[in-house]
């Protein structure tokens, strides 16, 4: 039977860490019409970073609005968009009250440090080695569970309603959908979460995708306290309601997925051994590893990669998380006025055949995967008077791939597979110095994909299955193929070693940078 894909549209949400999008995809996975806001990032002190939970909002209200006033000066119609997916910036943790709809503080973002005493803590806990076998998770600032707790612990507002049994949790997807279906108005409000958020909290059993009693008692959260998003695979024609207002008001939200999930699902990594690797406000490499979690034991985490639902069972990844990435890039912009736009970096790194000896652990946020020195910080090695901002600006650069080569290893020690080319997208793939780098890093091709939207195309695949737009994962074989660039391997692996080892001793340099909690 044919499918629907040649009439509908679908419309995909994408909520990320320094911007908000909604772009209108036709069947063939092509986007007609988009809109991008940036919204305000809060750092209120150091190792803190926050967002206004009402700016989120507001800020995909407006994308869609943007959006769709393009899509109908081309001659489309409202009723043309079949339903709608959304993706969003994982672990960010937002309460509210459940009788207004009202956050009761800012979002604390993923990268936040404010939890390192919290970890601390919680390392020497009874229990805490056999957590990560049950969630996938290393303890670490980066989940959502250490963010509850320290809201819990600090804001007076939070306690109060935990007390009062009126305190609803959730991750930016929860947010959002609750908000966009009309929040604490609604009818029947709306407090859902997928299968792929709900594996970041570190509530959640990675093997059943249920919360765990084990796990929350860990964490001190009583679940009879506070209202905790009900689980639901990340492709489903109801559980996510629709939206309430604005230009697409009354059309279904039918996908939901964790960003980095989304753009292994636009990538079309469906088979186990495929990966991609994903160069936004952090770096994210997901490796498919098929129907059965494999917990790591070289740094990487377990999560669930898609869960379709309608009798399939989840597929798991392997996951290397990088904190910094294009945030790297905005640092050189915000705080050292290096270029004006993020776009510049590229050249101001080519004004430099190399880094000049400078290496740039970007360890803003503590250093994650494969390290995980929570105590780490953000350090230059190799400055001299001979240094100017091209070196700094390509060490920038180098350190996402560095970390990339480091968690390669680990997934090769975990897999027993080597990859052969890896897949990458998002805005800083844009940089062409950036993954020639990253091949000769490396040693392997580095494949990108003409559209590069590959995390928004992600949410609206998973939107589609559930609507019939697409019936079969087969169906999508074709999307997003043209206009593919490779990057092979040119440099002297000699010399790709060399500078490997010397980020290696920058990395162990790093640690233990003044304690001040
Ligand atoms: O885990 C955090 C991740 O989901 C954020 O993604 O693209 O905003 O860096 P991004």
């Amino acid at each position: 039977e044919d499918s629907q894909k040649e009439q509908w549209y679908v419309g995909s949400i994408d909520q990320g860490t320094t911007s908000s999008r909604f772009l209108i995809f036709n069947g063939d996975g092509e986007p007609v019409a988009s809109h991008q806001i940036e919204f305000k990032n809060l750092y209120p002190k150091s190792g803190w970073h926050e967002h206004d939970p009402h700016e989120l909002v507001d800020s995909v209200e407006k994308c869609i609005e943007g959006a769709m006033k393009q899509f109908v000066e081309k001659g489309h119609s409202k009723s043309d968009v079949r339903c709608i997916g959304l993706t969003n910036q994982r672990e960010t943790t937002v309460v509210w009250d459940s009788k207004t709809g009202e956050p009761l503080y800012n979002a604390i973002v993923w990268p936040d440090t404010r939890t390192n005493s919290i970890v601390r803590e919680l390392k020497g806990r009874d229990g805490a080695e056999s957590i990560t076998d049950l969630c996938g998770l290393p303890l670490s600032t980066y989940p959502s569970s250490v963010k509850l707790m320290w809201l819990l612990e600090n804001v007076e507002s939070v306690k109060q309603a935990y007390q009062e049994n009126r305190l609803a949790f959730g991750t930016v997807d929860s947010w959002l959908i609750y908000q966009l279906n009309g929040g604490a108005k609604a009818e029947k409000p709306v407090h859902v979460t997928d299968s792929t958020n709900a594996s970041r909290t570190m509530f959640v059993n990675l093997h059943d995708l249920q919360y765990d009693d084990k796990l929350l008692g860990f964490f001190g959260i009583d679940k009879f306290k506070v209202q905790l998003p009900k689980i639901v695979p990340s492709s489903d024609s109801e559980a996510f309601g629709k939206l309430a207002n604005g230009p697409l008001a009354d059309v279904p939200i039918t996908g939901c997925l964790g960003d980095q999930s989304s753009a292994l699902v636009g990538q079309c990594g469906f088979k186990p051994g495929q990966a991609k690797n994903t160069y936004g406000t952090g770096c994210f490499l997901l490796y498919n590893v098929g129907e059965e979690p494999v917990i790591s034991k070289h740094g990487l985490l377990s999560t669930v990669a898609y869960d379709f639902g309608r009798g399939q069972k989840p597929v798991y990844a392997l996951e290397g998380s990088i904190a910094v990435a294009g945030s790297g890039v905005k640092f050189l912009q915000n705080n050292l006025g290096f270029i004006k736009d993020s776009s510049e970096v590229s050249t101001l790194a080519e004004t430099v055949s190399d880094s000049g000896g400078v290496v740039f652990v970007t360890a803003f946020s503590g250093l994650f995967a494969p390290y995980w020195i929570d105590d780490a910080k953000g350090t230059l090695f190799g400055v001299t008077q001979h240094t100017n901002k091209g070196h700094i600006a390509r060490a920038t650069l180098e350190a996402t791939c560095f970390q990339t080569r480091a968690i390669l290893q680990a997934m090769e020690k975990d897999s027993g597979q080597k990859l052969e080319s890896l897949a990458v997208d998002g805005g800083l793939s844009a940089s062409d110095l950036t993954m020639q780098t990253q091949a000769d890093i490396t040693g392997i091709p580095v494949n990108r994909p003409g559209m590069r939207e590959t995390t928004a195309l992600g949410a609206a695949i998973a939107a589609g299955l559930a609507t019939g737009v697409w019936r079969k994962l087969d169906e999508l074989n074709e999307v997003n193929q043209v206009g593919r660039t490779v990057f092979e391997p040119q440099m002297d692996k000699e010399i790709a070693e060399k500078m490997f080892k010397r980020w290696e001793k920058a990395v162990e340099m790093s640690r233990g940078w003044m304690h001040e909690d």
